[in-house]
């Protein structure tokens, strides 16, 4: 999940597979531009894309077997560094050795495709002493952020000691810990480690909010009626039963104060919404919803998420051939990959041939329950703050 609601959730970046037709006189002519250069030093941005393409025309297997051109490649990954195209090129020619690179792209992108990519790549190598380095340093949080995209359980394995460990706690900001809980309740393990903690009365109480409000919207049922008991949902609590919708829609409501909540926290629509611009870009945009759904629907589709679930935004749960997996909307569907969307915006990009099964889930990803994390009177000023936002 990304830092803050508030956050607008970064632009998309480009990243697509590139493309690898079989080997022709152009690409040839490519080879040989691409020799050219590596005498020069460093790279002209302008030939950098040629080298690129010419590389991946002729794929993984010519490049290492050609000293010259594994040294072209060499050139290559080292101007792309702390790019998107790095990570590319290291997933494409399977480099290793290159995760101090890859922890930099997952730091400055970890919401994104290509540092969700590194993040993948840096749980499946081989250096623990990098990952360690790299939790205990300045961009713990963001490379924290990056593995909970990941869908790799590994994740899990990292990030626990962040909030357990007491002599590793000490070295790490409450930004950390906090970000590490919230990695770590997108994997139903860290979920049920967290409650584990709770359970032994060794959870911090600095963690408790956090830990309460993303295991109070967790997708497994046990879990979250765990989290119900033991870490229930923060002030502003509303625990008795909700009036039927016809008094509901008697009420009247402030919406100035209704687009606080909206924003708040333990609230959470900002975290999958975007309003004009501001929230993170999961759910439907909501800057028209107004003009799109009256009050009555408008209630229901907080009381009961699952009531009608918006076309293209359909859950799904993707199993990996190796056990991980992936939980979120699926953006494209092509013939190599399926991409994911996650809960916090990230696209997860996995192969088609790693996958074992996907499910469509019945449930929405908008979580139940949510009209409890506020007073009766604020979710009718919620209301009235969305039924305000009209196409202008
Ligand atoms: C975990 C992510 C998540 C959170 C948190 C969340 N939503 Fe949603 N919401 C979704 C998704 C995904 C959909 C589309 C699927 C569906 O309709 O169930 C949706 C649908 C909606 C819709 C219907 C949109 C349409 O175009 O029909 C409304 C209204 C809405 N959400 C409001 C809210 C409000 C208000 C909150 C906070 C109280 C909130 N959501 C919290 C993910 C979320």
């Amino acid at each position: 999940m990304s830092q803050g609601a508030e956050k607008k959730s970064s632009a998309p970046l480009q990243f697509q597979r590139l493309l690898r037709p079989t080997f022709s006189m152009k690409h040839l002519w490519l080879l040989l531009a691409a020799f050219t250069i590596v005498a020069a030093e460093p790279i002209p941005p302008e030939r950098l894309a040629t080298m690129i393409d010419a590389l991946t025309r002729l794929g993984p297997e010519k490049v290492h077997a050609n000293p010259k051109l594994a040294e072209a490649l060499g050139k290559v990954i080292d101007a792309t560094r702390g790019t998107p195209q790095f990570v590319q090129l290291i997933r494409e020619f399977v480099v290793k050795g290159q995760e101090t690179g890859l922890l930099e792209v997952a730091a400055k992108f970890p919401s994104d495709e290509a540092g969700v990519a590194a993040a993948q790549l840096i749980l499946a190598s081989t250096n623990r002493a990098a990952i360690t380095a790299a939790l205990a340093g300045t961009n713990a949080a963001a490379i924290a952020q990056s593995f909970g995209n990941t869908g790799d359980k590994r994740a899990v394995g990292w990030l626990l000691p962040l909030i357990t460990n007491a002599n590793v706690q000490l070295n790490h900001s409450i930004a950390v810990r906090k970000q590490a809980v919230r990695s770590l309740a997108q994997f139903q393990e860290g979920a049920a480690q967290m409650l584990a903690l709770e359970r032994a009365g060794k959870l911090s109480d600095d963690l408790k909010f956090t830990a309460s409000v993303e295991l109070n919207a967790v997708r497994w049922p046990e879990l979250k009626a765990e989290a119900l008991k033991r870490l229930p949902p923060p002030a502003g609590q509303n625990d008795k039963p909700l009036p039927p919708l016809i008094e509901l829609l008697k009420m009247k409501g402030d919406a100035r104060n209704g687009e606080k909540v909206f924003a708040r926290e333990e609230v959470g629509c900002a975290k999958c919404h975007v309003v004009n611009g501001r929230g993170i870009d999961f759910g439907p945009a909501l800057s028209e919803i107004g003009t799109k759904l009256g009050r009555d629907a408008l209630f229901e589709s907080i009381l009961d998420p699952n009531a009608g679930i918006s076309f293209g935004y359909e859950a799904w749960t993707v199993e990996m051939k190796n056990g991980d997996e992936v939980f979120g909307l699926v953006v494209s569907d092509a013939a190599v990959d399926l991409a994911v969307k996650l809960q916090g915006g990230a696209v997860n990009r996995l192969k088609k041939a790693d996958i074992a099964k996907r499910t469509q889930s019945k449930v929405s990803i908008m979580p139940t329950g949510l009209a409890q994390t506020m007073p009766l009177q604020e979710l009718v000023d919620l209301v009235d703050y969305l039924a305000s936002l009209k196409k202008k």
